[in-house]
């Protein structure tokens, strides 16, 4: 898969009834097939006039995005983070099972919030305080210090410092057709979803980086 223009739309590791009950597969093939396409689709529009950027990952699309033309500069911001975001989103999750953290990060965890459970709240009570659409991640920097923090509509956490180890869709469109408007329930099922081994690879890498 390119990892540059033109970008594709990366395959999901699930089918669409991969996620049920947490997710139906009404929700996770109208997420994926129509928010998640159109971000990488028009992605692919903005950049097509300009060759000088049809190398850049997403990545540096995102942390060099001031040498970019002024007149495409915020779609390609906006366009680039709702692929990346996306691309972790479903990496973020596994078929439903209640699984709690493992290895090294499972100790981080422990280490710098408590507890697992502790840990849980924190995270939820983040998601429960952006207003708007957004995210909530859970990032890790090169030290192995753990934070976790809200970004609005399709922006990014720092890339030059911080590696994501996860991250929540709190837009709408990621839970509305199932929950309505009922993110907490969305947010409490969500941690039967939570793909630990996924967290605990990039974890790994981020202290690598
Ligand atoms: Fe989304």
């Amino acid at each position: 898969m390119n990892s540059h223009y033109p970008f594709a739309l990366q395959p999901l590791p699930y089918g669409w009834s991969g996620l049920q009950p947490c997710l139906s597969a009404d929700v996770v093939c109208n997420h994926y097939e129509h928010h998640h396409r159109h971000y990488v689709n028009r992605l692919n529009q903005l950049l097509q006039p300009y060759p000088t950027y049809q190398d850049w990952t997403l990545e540096q699309l995102l942390t060099d995005c001031q040498t970019l033309p002024e007149e495409i500069r915020p779609a390609v911001l906006v366009h680039a983070g709702g692929v990346y975001n996306h691309n972790l989103y479903w990496c973020s999750m596994a078929p439903c099972r209640y699984t709690s953290p493992t290895g090294a990060l499972s100790k981080a965890i422990a280490c710098q919030y408590g507890s697992f459970q502790l840990f849980q709240q924190q995270f939820k009570a983040s998601a429960m305080a952006l207003t708007g659409s957004g995210w909530t991640w859970l990032a890790a920097d090169c030290d192995g210090s753990l934070s976790i923090q809200n970004t609005a509509n399709q922006q990014v956490p720092d890339l030059n410092v911080l590696t994501p180890l996860l991250v929540v869709d709190l837009w709408e469109h990621a839970y509305y057709l199932q929950y309505r408007s009922n993110r907490e329930r969305y947010l409490d099922n969500w941690w039967y979803l939570t793909n630990w081994g996924f967290a605990d690879s990039q974890y790994r890498q981020s202290m690598t980086e």
